[in-house]
């Protein structure tokens, strides 16, 4: 059964960061994790990730990845040829195809390495190379081959002659080799190169007939050498994800201002408008409208919900509800069917049962309120004493005035009713009204002494 192995040992130099540069994010997920998941639908018996670089956290990176991985240590950075030969103890008794692809690959589609493998497989070969017609070759590969795609020479851009430049079918980075007879050349590499480096692409032109397969969509074998690239990539990957979600009824209004992670599910018939950013485990169901200006992260949002200019992370929103605009729901939080959070109302560890509004001006932290509820404009639970978060309690039905302050611990019955501008320090029973407010003292005819004369 196929093997894969990935080159992650290198810094990444040109990426100027301490992070190793296939720990770097693309969206939601990483270089090298991406890399990885392109490999499943191949299904290979063994993953060998080769590390050197920062390899601890490399190795901490990938500790929960679904599937078992050999981690192989290159300690010394000599060339992706010499990462290559740190696999020969690990595979000692392996005798089938092994794939081999940098860690800074993020963007090849799975169906390729399908194909790659099926290709090198029906032709017996014993090395198969991936390459594309790319419009900016500069800093990869050539690759040179004759008119039955069989390989004639791989030269590195610092190696090429200005004429050779001119090529534009580049290496991509990914390779299936028979590994016994990659074994075979692999001490026969030399670093005689103008980077002093042990090359994987000389172990190829050792190789008598290698079959070139070119892809097609040129953007799946871009490598992320710099920041550069890698912003590239990232417009790459949203475009593709927001065309599927576009082909499966979502509608998008103006794509180029939207962004969705990989992770995130949609239903037809949802609606994202401008400027709107879905993040992490987030599902939208059926006609529902987000944004503009909305982000959302890690949220469950049910049918016909409307966010507008609002942020919400770890919530759950239910059928009908109305956030926004300029809400701000903190995880967690659960809003109920029908609701309505408006203005400048922050939420954090709250739950809202059915049809209960929060209309204007509020922050509510560490409270369950219940159904039918409405919370008058700039009320405020006091959840906090500096040290310890308490909670609040609000009943079905129960209206609280405007500008109150629900001092917690506190639990407030069903059907009461609060006066504006009450501080509500004491449990309310249901069915009561509340006042908790100095009287207004009026004193007619009155006036400061020193201003009486003037
Ligand atoms: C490499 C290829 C080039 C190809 C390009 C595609 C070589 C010599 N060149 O160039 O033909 O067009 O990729 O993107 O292979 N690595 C190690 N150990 C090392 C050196 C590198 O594990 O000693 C890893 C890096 O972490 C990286 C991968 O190998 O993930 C590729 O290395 P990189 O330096 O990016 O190679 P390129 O110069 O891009
Ligand atoms: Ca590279």
């Amino acid at each position: 059964m196929v093997a894969v192995a990935i080159l992650a040992a290198g810094r990444g130099t040109r990426m100027k960061s301490d992070l190793p540069k296939v720990l770097h994010p693309l969206g939601s997920r990483s270089l090298i994790d991406r890399v990885l998941n392109s490999t499943n639908a191949i299904e290979p018996s063994r993953r060998l990730v080769i590390i050197g670089y920062q390899a601890d956290l490399v190795r901490e990176s990938l500790a929960n990845y679904p599937a078992e991985i050999e981690f192989v240590e290159q300690t010394e950075q000599l060339g992706t040829g010499h990462a290559i030969q740190q696999l020969i103890p690990s595979l000692q008794t392996f005798d089938d195809d092994l794939i081999v692809l940098n860690g800074d690959l993020p963007l090849m589609r799975p169906e390729t390495l399908t194909l790659l493998l099926e290709t090198h497989r029906s032709k017996k070969n014993a090395a198969t190379l991936l390459a594309a017609q790319v419009p900016d070759p500069a800093g990869y590969g050539r690759v040179f081959c004759d008119e039955n795609q069989i390989l004639t020479e791989i030269i590195e851009d610092r190696d090429c002659t200005i004429e050779q430049k001119q090529n534009r079918r580049i290496n991509a980075g990914a390779y299936c080799f028979r590994w016994k007879d990659l074994v075979q050349v692999l001490p026969k590499l030399t670093s005689n190169n103008d980077q002093k480096e042990y090359y994987i692409t000389d172990a190829i032109n050792f190789f008598d007939a290698v079959t070139v397969m070119d892809v097609p969509d040129y953007q799946e074998v871009l490598g992320i050498n710099d920041r550069a690239q890698l912003a590239e990539a990232y417009s790459i990957l949203q475009n593709r994800i927001r065309d599927r979600w576009m082909k499966e009824g979502v509608t998008i209004i103006d794509p180029a201002s939207v962004t969705i992670d990989d992770t995130v599910k949609l239903e037809a018939n949802v609606t994202i408008e401008p400027q709107t950013h879905l993040r992490g485990n987030t599902e939208i169901k059926a006609g529902s409208r987000i944004g503009p200006g909305s982000l959302i992260e890690n949220s469950q949002i049910g049918e016909n919900v409307t966010v507008l200019f609002s942020v919400v992370t770890g919530s759950v929103i239910h059928d009908n509800a109305q956030i926004g605009p300029y809400s701000h729901l903190r995880a967690p939080v659960e809003i109920g069917a029908g609701c309505r959070v408006g203005n400048f109302v922050e939420l954090k560890n709250t739950t809202l049962g059915e049809r209960t509004n929060a209309a204007h001006l509020s922050y509510l932290g560490n409270a369950t309120i219940g159904n039918r509820v409405n919370i008058g404009a700039g009320t405020i639970t006091v959840n906090y004493d500096g040290v310890k978060k308490y909670a609040t309690k609000i009943g079905d039905r129960t209206k609280i005035g405007s500008n109150n302050c629900l001092v917690a611990p506190i639990v407030i019955g069903e059907d009461v009713t609060t006066a504006a501008g009450s501080t509500i320090t004491e449990d309310l029973p249901n069915d009561c009204l509340a006042i908790a407010r100095a009287r207004q003292v009026v004193k007619p005819g009155w006036r400061r002494k020193d201003k009486a004369e003037s």
